[in-house]
């Protein structure tokens, strides 16, 4: 259970040394070499749909969204999500993908997608993406690509090579990143 005095609050500027932080001892330096990192590589990512949980002011655990193409598709990407080791298995990973998701949602995003673990993110709403409807920058295993689909027929939209948004050769059909730079 979430102890009480850990608070979930979107990301601001003065939280970014210690998410950093926190992704080096989460991941080591083989997150420069990730297909996420490649991607997010390409633009900014949505502080304000980026949410960290805070315990006694201190960032114990972070979740960014970066909005990304994928032919003329658009959607989120979730990650990194780290939680510091000493406040793992309280549920506090799972609730920022949820606060997440619902400021995804919020926001009038079509769909979240991620690279990770499908047992811990299925009963979160994500499921595989169809093999070989998109690929990524650099190589990933494809059953690890996941979507949580906001609006119908959002997933199916996504097609080919996952970029950052802002380097999207084709302009999005329907205009639904404009909630997201609204919202931000
Ligand atoms: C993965 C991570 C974010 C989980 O955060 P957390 O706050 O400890 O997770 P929660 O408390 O919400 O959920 C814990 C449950 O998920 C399970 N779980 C954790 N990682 C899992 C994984 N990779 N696959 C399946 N289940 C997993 C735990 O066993 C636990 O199960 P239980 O509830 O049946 O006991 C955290 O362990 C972490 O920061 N890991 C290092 C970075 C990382 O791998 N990030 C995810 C990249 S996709």
């Amino acid at each position: 259970m979430i102890p009480a005095d850990v608070v979930f609050v979107p990301e601001t500027a003065a939280h970014d040394a210690e998410i950093d932080h926190l992704n080096e001892e989460a991941f080591g330096p083989g997150r420069f070499a990730r297909a996420a990192y490649k991607i997010r590589e390409g633009g900014p990512h949505e502080r304000r749909l980026s949410f960290v949980a805070l315990h006694e002011g201190e960032v114990i655990a972070s979740c960014r969204l970066t909005r990304i193409a994928a032919g003329e598709g658009r959607a989120l990407l979730l990650g990194p999500l780290a939680v510091r080791p000493a406040h793992k298995n309280l549920g506090i990973g799972k609730k920022l993908v949820a606060i997440s998701v619902e400021a995804a949602r919020q926001a009038g995003a079509g769909a979240v997608l991620l690279v990770g673990d499908e047992p811990y993110y299925g009963p979160l709403g994500f499921r595989r993406i169809s093999r070989g409807q998109i690929s990524m920058p650099r190589p990933v295993d494809l059953d690890r690509i996941l979507v949580h689909e906001l609006t119908p027929a959002a997933a199916e939209r996504l097609k080919g090579e996952v970029c950052h948004a802002d380097l999207a050769r084709i302009p999005a059909w329907t205009d639904d990143r404009e909630p997201i730079r609204k919202a931000g």
